[in-house]
């Protein structure tokens, strides 16, 4: 039985605690956080909700990583969220500082863990963490195609007013301005969207799943989206856990597939025991194509940007 760690202890990451918990696949759930008594508590009421629930994954809270030993799992969700009007670029900075701490110390107890993050931004603070921990590519996987894809099945959904379970959506690239959905590839009950909605609706539902965690964020005021974010990532650990090979869009290294090479950048990949274990190439339209190398440039260029700051 595995042993999956969550990295903070705020809404995403205690949400893909306890979902993580309920699926029921790992011997223990391992809930840290800078904050005293925080991860405690919520473990003590996710673990008074196993009877009910009829789970039997102990979820545990703690300040002390000594406790997240030999992990297998570690979802790194720590970091400040977005305010209102903010992008997620702009916590480059500040999420740098705390995601390399956090990998720095989740290495000192777990030797070869697959870390999955989700801290934004997304792509940037996947490729940082690939660096600082120095595990294979493929054991660093950064969370947000699923999200978006969910997203974008979502306004699809709404705007046919069709059953969730019909439709089928996909969006690739970066978790930011840069995100390629992938209209080509997307499907109502079998049938292609392209022939379904115009161009133009098809951009709306673009737009509106771009912005989609903005809105919500908008909304809150204070924190961002955690709901379908931990839905998310708790899919992730479930493929990986479970050893199931299934293709999910994630923020994955890259080697030449799609024609781009040495960046992390959402494409489809299996993710297995081993962490990603292929990159799925599949037929995309040229513009596609284009969008995802724009994605690729896009992300390296802020990749640099974080170099320049990380060696003043
Ligand atoms: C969002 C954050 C989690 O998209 O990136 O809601």
């Amino acid at each position: 039985m595995k042993k999956v760690t969550v990295v903070g202890a705020g809404k995403y990451g205690s949400m893909t605690a306890l979902r993580v918990a309920e699926y029921n696949l790992a011997s223990e759930v391992v809930m840290t956080d800078i904050v005293e008594g925080l991860p405690q508590g919520l473990a003590l009421d996710i673990n008074q909700s196993r009877f009910v629930e009829k789970f039997d994954t102990k979820v545990s809270g703690t300040n002390d990583y000594k406790e997240t030993a030999e992990s297998d799992v570690v979802v790194i969700t720590a970091g400040l969220p977005r305010k209102p009007g903010m992008s997620r670029m702009d916590l480059l900075e500040v999420n740098a500082g705390i995601v390399t701490d956090v990998t720095k110390q989740i290495l000192e107890h777990s030797e070869d863990p697959i870390i999955i993050v989700v801290t934004n931004p997304l792509d940037q603070m996947t490729t940082l963490t690939a660096e600082v921990s120095k595990l294979s590519k493929g054991r660093v996987i950064g969370q947000a195609g699923i999200l978006d894809s969910s997203r974008f099945a979502y306004f699809i959904s709404e705007k046919l007013n069709v059953k969730m379970s019909d439709v089928y959506a996909l969006t690739l690239g970066s978790h930011g301005e840069t995100m390629v959905p992938v209209p080509s590839l997307c499907t109502v009950s079998g049938e292609p969207l392209v022939d379904i909605l115009s161009e133009k609706d098809i951009d709306e539902l673009v737009k509106k799943t771009s912005e989609g965690g903005a809105e919500i964020v908008g909304l809150l005021k204070t924190g961002s989206a955690y709901f379908a974010p931990a839905s998310s990532a708790a899919t992730m650990v479930k493929s990986i856990i479970s050893d199931s090979n299934e293709v999910f869009p994630v923020c994955a290294w890259l080697e030449g597939e799609y024609g781009i090479n040495d960046v992390y950048l959402g494409v489809p990949a299996k993710l297995g025991k081993e962490g990603v274990t292929e990159i799925v190439e599949y037929d995309l339209t040229t513009s596609e194509l284009d969008a995802l190398r724009e994605a690729s440039k896009a992300v390296k260029d802020k990749v640099s940007e974080l170099n320049s700051i990380n060696s003043q």
